[in-house]
C-alpha cells in the first residue's frame, strides 16, 4: 500500500497506536514531557546514541529521533529477529528490566532492550536501533507515514 494517515487525536499523552504500514506495525507514541526527558542522560549505556548505524530518514536525525519531540513513530519490529517489542514505562517493576530503566520498549524472544526513541539500550542482542520510517504532519493532529 501507499501512505498511512493516522488522525493524533485520539492518543491519549503517553499512550500509543499501532497501525500497519506496508505490512509492518508502526507505533505512533504521545511522549508526555518526562518521556522526553527520559531519552537524555545514558548516551553512555546505548549501543549506537546517535543511530549512526541503521538507516533511518534524515528528518530522524536529532537525539530524539524524531520530527516533533512529543510524537514518536517507529516501525514496531524487534531489529534482532523480529519479535514485537512491548512498551514498557519507566519504574516499571519488570525484572527483567535494568534497575536504572528509561522507559521504552522489551523485547520478550531475547531480551533486547531499547529506550523511548527505539535505542539499543545496554547492547543488548538487536544490532541496530528500531527503524523510524518516513512520515510528516499533514496538520497537528494528522501523521502521514510512508
Ligand atoms: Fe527481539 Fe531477539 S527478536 S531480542
Amino acid at each position: 500500500g501507499g501512505p498511512v494517515e493516522v488522525d493524533l487525536a485520539d492518543i491519549p499523552p503517553g499512550g500509543m497506536k499501532t497501525v500497519e504500514w506496508r505490512g509492518k506495525p508502526v507505533w505512533v507514541v504521545r511522549r508526555t514531557p518526562q518521556m522526553i526527558a527520559a531519552l537524555q542522560g545514558h548516551d553512555a549505556e546505548l549501543a549506537d546514541p546517535a543511530s549512526l548505524r541503521d538507516q533511518q530518514p534524515k528528518l530522524a536525525r536529532n537525539p530524539v529521533r524524531a520530527v516533533r519531540p512529543e510524537v514518536f513513530v517507529a516501525v514496531g519490529i524487534c531489529t534482532h529477529l523480529g519479535c514485537s517489542p512491548t512498551a514498557v514505562p519507566q519504574g516499571s517493576a519488570n525484572p527483567s528490566l535494568p534497575a536504572d530503566w528509561p522507559g521504552g520498549f522489551f523485547c520478550p524472544c531475547h531480551g533486547s532492550t531499547f529506550d523511548g526513541a527505539g535505542r539499543v539500550f545496554k547492547n543488548k542482542p538487536a544490532p541496530t536501533n528500531l527503524e523510524i520510517p518516513p512520515y510528516r504532519f499533514a496538520s497537528d493532529t494528522r501523521l502521514v507515514i510512508g
